[in-house]
């Protein structure tokens, strides 16, 4: 028997794919036992390694692991993030950590009162493009900072909102789910501005401000603005839409009084421009968080996502759940177009809009987005 940790995937279909896949590599190089899948559909990995069709059973077997990836519909991970650090294993938890403010507050509660491990999978976080953005910063490259950017512009088409019933929805049979483009696709963008900008807990965060908007014929929003201002002062400004005309790269950027830094979080690729040099790109490395996980749990030492400092996300998830419903993107601001991609709304301008947002460092309404344009009283 290996005395490799053990690890159970709970959520095996949808993104539980790639967690499949890394923890088959991870298993080859001997980091880790993959040990069990958890899903109430059947799994094709079900004839290789043992298969239950949810937390209970996985538990009344006896089968708690070390560690369990929890990768399974938004409004789940509360209970079963619970469930699962009180049978004592650890938390590897999909992004958003949970569906609400309360929830969150009661699974930190959780996560000190089993001292269990609870690392949030915002996979950018182990980017160490972040250090090295730090360090510029720090060594006044340049200059003062001005604010934070954030810019999105993917695309979904109507297969995706189609996939799952909590998929694109706020609130399902009466629970809370906040899907969208700010708590779900780009939820990594607003995750690492506020890392950047020394943001991790809810009591930094001062004000939340969100402009939520939708083409597509869903509850939750797909072109969104978010504007946050920290306890000290700073500003963090991000235009995210998942209906793009095709989908670029996501990126954040500070903005200095002498130049700006963008990262380009997906790629570990940052871009420094300094006023009178030329710009210079940077690829980095990035630390995997399963991997991370482990050797804090081998060497007792602190998380690189830890659940804590998922508060300050968790206050923008929050300001999400209770603003108005998102309002819908009309005629002739959309177009809807059947492409490669599959059928899907594509807002004009919108990538335009959304670098808007995050250039200068205010929502759609102030920069002026046709959607987002006030009628006079
Ligand atoms: N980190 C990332 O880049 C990234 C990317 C995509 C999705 N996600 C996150 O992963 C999670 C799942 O998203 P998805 O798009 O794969 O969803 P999905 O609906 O496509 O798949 C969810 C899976 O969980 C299973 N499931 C549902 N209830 C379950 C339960 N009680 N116990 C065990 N399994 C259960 C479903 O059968 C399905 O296999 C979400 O939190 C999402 O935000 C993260």
């Amino acid at each position: 028997m290996s005395d490799q940790p053990t690890v159970a995937l709970i959520g095996a279909h949808g993104h539980g794919r790639s967690h499949t896949a890394r923890l088959e590599q991870f298993e080859a190089q001997g980091l880790l036992t993959f040990s069990a899948v958890v899903d109430p559909v059947a799994p094709p990995t079900q004839r290789r390694r043992p298969w239950f069709a949810g937390v209970d059973e996985l538990l009344a077997a006896g089968a708690i692991p070390d560690v369990a990836i929890l990768c399974t519909p938004i409004h789940t991970h509360a209970p079963l993030a619970t469930t699962l650090m009180n049978a004592g294993a650890d938390v590897l938890l999909e992004k958003p950590p949970t569906a609400s403010a309360a929830g969150f507050r009661a699974l930190v509660e959780t996560e000190w009162a089993t001292g269990r491990r609870c690392q949030v999978a915002f996979q950018s976080l182990g980017s160490h493009s972040i250090e090295r953005i730090r360090g510029l910063v720090a060594d006044d490259a340049i200059g003062a900072v001005r604010h934070f950017g954030g810019a999105g512009a993917w695309l979904r088409d109507t297969r995706y909102w189609a996939r799952s019933a909590w998929a694109g929805r706020r609130v399902l049979d009466g629970v809370a789910v906040v899907d969208g483009v700010v708590t779900n696709p780009l939820a990594h963008a607003t995750a690492t501005a506020l890392r950047l900008a020394g943001a991790g807990r809810a009591e930094e965060v001062a004000a939340v401000d969100v402009e939520l908007y939708r083409a597509n014929p869903i509850e939750a929003d797909d072109t969104s603005s978010v504007v946050v201002t920290t306890t000290t002062g700073t500003r963090i400004a991000l235009g995210l839409t998942l209906c793009a005309q095709w989908p670029g790269q996501p990126v954040v950027t500070i903005h200095g009084e002498r130049g700006r830094i963008d990262f380009y979080y997906t790629l570990d690729v940052i871009r420094i421009a300094i006023d009178g040099r030329p710009p210079v790109v940077e690829k980095h490395g990035r630390t995997d968080l399963l991997v991370d996980l482990l050797d804090a749990r081998a060497h007792d030492r602190p998380l690189l996502s830890p659940l804590t400092d998922s508060g300050a996300f968790m206050a923008v998830l929050e300001a999400v759940r209770t603003a108005a419903d998102p309002r819908p993107i009309a005629e002739p601001l959309v177009c809807w177009v059947e492409d490669s991609a599959g059928r899907h709304p594509v807002v004009a301008d919108v990538e335009r809009w959304i670098d808007r947002v995050a250039t200068e460092g205010y929502g759609f309404e102030a920069v002026g987005a046709p959607w987002a344009r006030r009628e006079p009283a």
